[in-house]
């Protein structure tokens, strides 16, 4: 019977079936860059504390260096039988470089290894969404100062509600991508201070410099609470709900993308390279990666339901269950990542036809609200202007008309405050420019929102 690192005191092997439900190793692989890191540190930390000799030291250093290259090459062999990242890691070390590896977990405990491990892929994986969300916000930058005359219909409840300048509907998306950004560099915060020296849970008798180690490895600082260090993963939570956020926000766009791309709206043209056709219908053009993004933003919300019930019922400290910790967050981060590219890519090939947003945007009494205040500004309390309105709209529904149809003789039979310069006001440009606040729709504002965001952005 070979004997596990953890054999000493066990008389049996351990059963084939417990293997292969407790092993983690082949997902947790993916964290062996991490655990390595983690474990130069700490070896580099020994020896100034005097722990281990420079010899040993540096003897498991090389050792380490060595198990990673094999880890990168492909060469690594990993086994089932080795349960984790860790002891796999630390057995190969041992093959290598004799005795003197089993010194490497000296004042550590897989507890704290595994929250360092964990804390420092996180720290990478969001560096890497951060990009991905910049590349992103830019193509909906991109889109709107390319296309600053488009003026498309704005919605409420999916009804045509007031007409809006493309441009500013492409930004706010935008900012739902900031915010996204400013969300994970807070989470960032909480993921980035070292657990390292909390041991299996109350700390270790060793001299350890804690602080030390969180310098070599680029923490912020150090946990202050042993117990809570060892079996914290709110940062994996965390970590979790942005992915589901930014999911959130991609559904949203790709419901939009697929509504906008039907016949029936017509708003914009997909890139042939991001869709797909049909097997038996030669015409159909689909815009799947749209759907996909929709149907894995599901998945993602399971991921979070997943930690989140796997971290309810635990007791302090450590518990095997967090274990489980990671295939939701591997697979929310891998899943939001491909998204985020994917999406950035449809976003900057996509091609609004403006002909026939503008068309849209006169349409479903578009208008109506800037007669209602048309009128309020001449003094007429804006519920009357508003009823006065609605009988407009309706005489006009009764003719078939749109109200930049009709004639001022036409409008004074509903109000005598009607003039002239109601005829020029009824243009959806002249509506759009006419909402000039911060944050509206008018070109001069949408114009000076682009600056802004470019003088905040490097892009
Ligand atoms: N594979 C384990 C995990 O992911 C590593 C920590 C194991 N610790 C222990 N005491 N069994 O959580």
């Amino acid at each position: 019977m070979e004997k596990k690192l953890w054999g000493g005191r066990f008389k049996e092997s351990t059963n084939k079936l417990v293997e292969q439900f407790t092993e983690s190793v082949s997902y947790d692989k993916r964290l062996a860059p991490f655990d390595i890191a983690g474990s130069v540190a700490h070896v580099r930390m020994l020896a100034k504390q005097g722990i281990l000799s420079k010899e040993e030291a540096d003897r498991i250093v090389e050792g380490l260096h060595k198990v990673l290259e094999e880890v990168e090459s492909g060469k690594f062999e990993w086994k089932t039988e080795l349960e984790d990242v860790h002891m796999n890691v630390e057995k190969r070390l041992t093959e290598l470089v004799g005795p003197v590896g089993g010194k490497l977990h000296t004042g550590r405990s897989r507890n704290d290894q595994v929250a360092t491990d964990v804390r420092l892929y996180v720290r990478h994986e969001i560096e890497e969404v951060l990009k991905l969300l910049k590349e992103l916000r830019r193509a909906f930058l991109k889109q709107a100062e390319e296309h600053i005359d488009v003026v498309m219909p704005g919605y409420t409840h999916l009804q045509i509600a007031q007409p809006v300048l493309y441009s500013h509907h492409m930004l706010a998306y935008y900012h739902m991508f900031k915010r996204d950004e400013e969300r994970f560099r807070d989470t960032l915060k909480r993921v980035n201070v070292s657990p390292l020296g909390s041991a299996a849970l109350a700390g270790t008798s060793y001299p350890l410099d804690r602080e030390f180690t969180a310098e070599l490895l680029g923490f912020e600082g150090v946990t202050r609470n042993s117990m809570d260090a060892v079996s914290d993963r709110d940062f994996v939570a965390e970590t979790i709900f942005n992915c589901a956020m930014v999911m959130m926000h991609l559904s949203r766009l790709s419901e939009e993308l697929i509504i906008w791309s039907t016949e029936e709206f017509g708003f914009i043209e997909l890139p042939d390279a991001f869709c797909t056709g049909s097997s038996i219908m030669p015409q159909k053009k689909n815009p799947d990666v749209s759907e996909l993004t929709r149907g894995k933003t599901g998945r993602v919300y399971g991921d979070l339901m997943a930690i989140l019930t796997i971290l309810k019922g635990l007791p302090l400290t450590y518990n095997r269950d967090l274990q489980e910790d990671k295939e939701p967050l591997f697979d929310a981060l891998d899943t939001v990542k491909m998204a985020l590219k994917v999406n950035a890519l449809v976003v900057a090939g996509m091609k609004p036809k403006a002909e026939r947003m503008r068309e849209q945007a006169r349409k479903g009494f578009s208008l109506a609200t800037d007669l209602a205040d048309y009128l309020a500004k001449k003094g007429m309390p804006f519920r009357e202007a508003h009823r006065v309105v609605g009988e407009l709209v309706a005489y006009c529904l009764d003719t078939g008309k749109e109200l930049d149809q009709l004639t001022l003789e036409e409008f004074k039979r509903f109000s005598d405050l009607f003039g002239e310069d109601v005829l020029s006001l009824m243009s959806v440009e002249g509506s759009v420019n006419s909402r000039n606040v911060i944050g509206g729709t008018a070109r001069e504002q949408v114009l000076k929102e682009i600056e802004r965001i470019k003088s905040e952005e490097s892009f």
